[in-house]
Order: C-alpha cells, then structure tokens, then sequence
C-alpha cells in the first residue's frame, strides 16, 4: 500500500471541500482491492444536519463506480492533530469490512493507521 499517494490523493480531494461554515477542510481517499483511489471531501450545507463527510463522500464515490472491496481510506483536514473519522462514517466504512485500514493524518502528513474493527468495535450488523 503506498501511503504517501493516498495521502497526496486526499490532500487534492481537500481543496474541493466546501465548508463555510465550520472552516474545517477534510479530504479522503479509498484504496480498492484492485488497486483504484477514489477520493471525497466534506460538503457542508446552511441546514448542518445535512452536511456530509470526506470519508462517506468517498465510500458512496466508490460504491457508485461499482466498488465495494476495500483495503485503505486515508483522512487529512486542514485542522490540528490527527483526522479521526466520526461514529457515523466509522458505520458506514464497517459496512464494507472488519480490515479496511484507516490512515489518519495530519495536515504535515504524520499519521497513524487502526483498522476499522479497533475504531468501531461491537459495531450494529444484520
Ligand atoms: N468532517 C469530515 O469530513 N470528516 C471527519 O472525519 C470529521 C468531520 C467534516 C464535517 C464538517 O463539514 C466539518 O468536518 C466539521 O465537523
């Protein structure tokens, strides 16, 4: 897995996120088992309930081309510290698989990787 492309990948996909409202840019990028990126950013909305995140952007991305074998989504914001993804697109990238490795990082590119099954244990599944 080259983590240094998937972090470029996202840093790109951030400069397309549109937050007005809270500021803070995030971009995301997924690795798919056949080796394709697809990337997402946040996009807020003036009703903030309706706001999406970089991670489902992606995800949803990906499922619509025909996707669903994940190995690694890369997270990167603008703001300080490590991206972690939220509870619901911690659900969300579940859904997908126990062993998709979540790439959180920093916007100087450290980062930390936790599979999805450390950051959503005892997740809800049918
Ligand atoms: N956000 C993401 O896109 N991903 C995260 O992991 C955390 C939060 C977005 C949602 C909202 O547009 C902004 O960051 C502030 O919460």
């Amino acid at each position: 897995m080259d983590v240094s492309r998937l972090l470029l990948m996202a840093e790109q996909a951030r400069q397309h996120a549109y937050a007005p409202y809270s500021g803070f840019h995030v971009g995301a990028a997924l690795l798919t088992a056949d080796n394709r990126i697809f990337t997402g950013c946040n996009v807020e909305n003036s009703s903030y309930g309706l706001t999406v995140c970089a991670e489902r952007a992606a995800v949803f991305n990906a499922v619509s081309a025909g996707k669903k074998d994940f190995l690694a989504l890369a997270v990167i914001s603008d703001g300080g510290g490590y991206c972690r993804p939220c509870g619901a697109c911690r659900q969300v990238i579940r859904e997908f698989g126990r062993d998709i490795q979540i790439i959180m990082a920093s916007k100087d590119r450290q980062y930390e990787i936790k599979k999805i099954s450390e950051l959503l244990p005892e997740e809800f599944a049918f």
